[in-house]
């Protein structure tokens, strides 16, 4: 039997109808949580996320800013639009759109921003509050999406070999991170590979729940999947494609039919993961304004 498609648009749906329940009640309170979302240059591709974050903010009742810079923008004025938006209290959640132009250090940066205002969780005492397991802090959203998808999908992750392919800051570490906790949702086996990793399908092969986030497209193939697992596609990646309009298409890691034969729950490309990396942005803006009142 093929593998069941996990719907990460329809699980996004439900986070973001919570989210806006949530929403409604802080505006109750006289609270309207608010997301600021700054951009730095004209990348289109940066363009075309922020505002899907705008118009998702505006969907879910909450504060949706962009504030627009030109890629000529000094670091040290970008730090003092984060020391302004740090102290104004109608600012609930901040965000910095990466990739910054190369004058800017993105470190220095995510640094500025407040820890408590810091909804993309990348922030050193986010990612060690992650790592310790201490619930207030914030969670990267791609990774902290991956994980409430399974909860979802009722995949109980309990003792579970779990492989993850890629160890970035974004999305390799912070899941693993995650995954491994003391709690609902985790408590699972969990091994990192990376390109170092000396056979790669030795791991993939014994794992339970395979978490693919390479950006190579093909990196996880039939052969490397046991019957039965849980896989998880979080890469998005360009590949040519002449019969398509605008010459490419989107995939993900996965070799998505192949691997279908043998999985048991699969997330496809696009659908799966992306929706729901937005879906956990509005959800940590709405913890931040919440935490801040409460
Ligand atoms: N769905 C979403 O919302 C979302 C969000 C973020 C990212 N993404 C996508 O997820 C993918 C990963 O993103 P990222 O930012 O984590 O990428 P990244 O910073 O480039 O990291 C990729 C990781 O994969 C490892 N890797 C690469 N090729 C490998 C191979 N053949 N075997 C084993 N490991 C390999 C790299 O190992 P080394 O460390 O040894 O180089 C690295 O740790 C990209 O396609 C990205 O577009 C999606």
């Amino acid at each position: 039997m093929p593998a069941e498609r996990i719907d990460g648009v329809a699980i996004a749906r439900s986070v973001r109808d919570d989210v806006a329940r949530e929403v409604a009640r802080l505006r109750q309170r006289g609270i309207t949580p608010g997301l600021t979302v700054v951009l730095v240059g004209d990348d289109p591709a940066s363009a075309v996320y922020v505002r899907s974050k705008g118009k998702a903010c505006e969907e879910a009742g909450m504060a949706g800013d962009t504030i627009r810079l030109p890629a000529t923008t000094t670091q040290e004025d970008l730090l003092a639009r984060i020391d302004r938006l740090n102290a104004d209290p109608a600012v609930h959640g901040i965000l910095v759109q990466m990739p910054l132009p190369k004058h800017i250090d993105p470190d220095t940066v995510v640094r500025r921003i407040r820890p408590d205002k810091d909804v993309d969780g990348f922030h050193p005492v986010n990612v060690g509050k992650l790592l310790i397991g201490e619930k207030d802090g914030f969670a990267p959203c791609t990774p902290a999406g991956v994980q409430e998808m399974l909860v979802r999908s009722g995949v109980d992750t309990r003792g579970m070999e779990c492989v993850i392919i890629g160890r970035s800051n974004i999305v390799g570490k912070p899941m693993a991170a995650l995954l491994v906790q003391d709690r609902v949702g985790a408590n699972a086996t969990v091994t990192v590979c990376h390109r170092h990793t000396r056979d790669l399908p030795a791991h993939t092969r014994r794992a339970d729940l395979i978490i693919a986030a390479a950006g190579r497209p093909g990196v996880l193939t039939a052969d490397m999947v046991k019957k039965g697992a849980v896989v998880v596609d979080v890469g998005i990646n360009r590949v040519n494609d002449a019969s398509t309009k605008t010459g490419y298409r989107i995939v993900g890691d996965v070799d998505f039919d192949g691997v279908s034969a043998v999985a048991s729950l699969i997330t496809p490309v696009p659908g799966g993961v992306g929706p729901m990396t937005i879906a956990m942005l509005l959800r940590n803006t709405v913890r931040a304004a919440g935490q801040v009142t409460s």
